[in-house]
């Protein structure tokens, strides 16, 4: 099939080049001709596993390219995929501009009857009125279909790849079958495509991410009546985790959930409530994941006092471990109130700190090692789940630092293994730390 994938951010990128490698003609479309220009040389502009060697391929043998011409891959495309960003609008609805400037340019650009998905997270109806607005500036037959990608940062090729679902909503049935012939590769080891309308197939992401997010509040407010009654959060999690009808995923307690997806989804769907439905639930997980970025800069403020002339080594950067994002990453919220404090920051992260240099350049430092960044530091905090700081070297932890405290924001640490080695150790809801 030939593809014009608009977007090529982390959905864009990834979907385009996994189409690519089963086969298919892939032009990447984005409008920052810098992104275009890396990705011509086989750079990918941004860290994600297993997804370079793809592009490489997929570019070297012909079937995947990068373009910033939208109305050329359209005129070559049976299929249009729209993957560009929806951020959050101030009031915290989902800001539809970029889906709206494109479902434009690809009516004016369109040369026959094409095929329109929306791969973007939208609100429900948004796939209606790009239709109507594709509708409004050509002749030409369009089908619009519901496509929402469940991928994760991280794990993105793999989830792409092997998808626990394919979900696809529209009601041409000829365009759905196209669609489904496209997916069939990805899905051999008997994972469904869910054929339905696009109206449900648009609130789908919207309640996984919810529910996702809801789970992450949950652990975490529980987690902290667990600090004030003396229980221990990561026994509680272990015991109602294994109740199959709870499970062990997205219950583990830290610093709240941040990323480019769960924070402006949940508050997009707070926004489709509109003045009919409050939805409270929604807006208490929001309020809880706040208050959680918040919990770890309180724990040293309360360790320190004063926090002027203070050096907090950082390990961990970005929202979540294997990737370098940092957007609405927790971390941001605990070095802001740090900085403010008047704290001196050093952090390591292994692929985020070219992020973060572009949010505070000179304002904090880097350590060229994890060692490097503790290396005298009045404490260290683990803000991200790296695999790399879950067993480190502690008795070189402790020569390193200036003292042996340590706030650990995703408990990865034995709080009585680092009493016995002489640290104070501060982590999220367990009575030993
Ligand atoms: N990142 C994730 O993990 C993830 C997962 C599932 C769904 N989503 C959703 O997918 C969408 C894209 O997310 P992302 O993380 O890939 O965003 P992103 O910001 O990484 O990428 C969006 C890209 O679209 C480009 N763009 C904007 N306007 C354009 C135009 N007119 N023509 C061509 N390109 C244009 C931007 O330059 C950017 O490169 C969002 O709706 C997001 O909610 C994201």
């Amino acid at each position: 099939m030939n593809i014009a994938m608009l977007g090529t951010g982390y959905v864009g990128l990834v979907t385009g080049s996994c189409f690519a490698e089963t086969g298919n003609d892939v032009v990447c479309v984005d409008i920052d001709e810098a992104k275009v220009e890396l990705l011509r040389e086989g750079r990918v502009p941004f860290y994600e596993l297993g997804l370079e060697e793809l592009v490489e391929r997929n570019t070297r043998e012909g079937r995947l390219s990068f373009s910033t011409d939208l109305g050329e891959a359209v005129k070559r495309a049976e299929a249009v995929f729209i993957a560009v960003g929806t951020p959050q609008v101030s009031a915290g609805g989902a800001d539809l501009s970029q889906v709206f400037a494109v479902a434009e340019d690809i009516a004016r650009a369109m040369n026959g009857a094409k095929i329109v998905v929306t791969k973007s997270t939208v609100p429900v109806g948004t796939a209606a009125r790009v239709r109507e607005i594709i509708e409004e500036h050509t002749r030409h037959g369009v089908a619009v279909v519901s496509n929402p990608e469940f991928l994760k940062e991280g794990t993105a090729v793999e989830d792409f790849m092997k998808p626990d679902r394919v979900v696809l909503g529209g009601d041409d049935a000829d365009s759905l079958e196209r669609l489904k012939d496209l997916y069939e590769p990805f899905v051999r080891t008997g994972k469904p495509i869910i054929l339905t309308d696009t109206r449900s197939a648009e609130m789908s992401k919207y309640a996984a991410n919810a529910i996702l997010a809801t789970k992450i509040s949950f652990i975490n407010e529980t987690a902290r009546l667990c600090e004030k009654e003396g229980a221990d959060i990561e026994q509680v999690r272990r015991i109602i985790g294994l109740d199959h009808r709870i499970g062990p995923h997205f219950i583990f307690p830290g610093i709240g959930y941040g990323g480019s997806c769960l924070p402006k989804d949940i508050r997009a769907m707070i926004a489709m409530g509109g003045e009919e439905l409050e939805m409270p639930l929604l807006r208490a997980v929001d309020r809880i994941n706040e208050t959680q970025k918040g919990l770890l800069l309180e724990k040293v403020k309360d360790h320190f006092g004063e926090l002027s002339g203070v050096t907090l080594a950082l390990w961990g950067l970005s929202f979540k471990a294997r990737t370098d994002d940092m957007r609405e990453a927790p971390a941001i919220r605990v070095i802001d109130g740090l900085l403010e404090a008047g704290a001196r920051v050093r952090a390591f992260d292994p692929e985020a700190m070219e992020e973060a240099r572009k949010r505070y350049g000179e304002r904090i430092e880097f350590g060229g090692s994890n060692y490097e960044a503790a290396e005298g530091a009045d404490a260290l905090l683990v803000l991200t789940e790296w695999n790399e700081f879950r067993s480190p070297d502690f008795p070189r932890l402790k020569e390193l630092l200036r003292g042996p405290v340590i706030f650990d924001g995703r408990n990865l640490y034995d709080p009585a293994a680092m009493r016995r080695q002489g640290f104070v150790y501060h982590s999220i809801g367990r009575s030993g730390g």
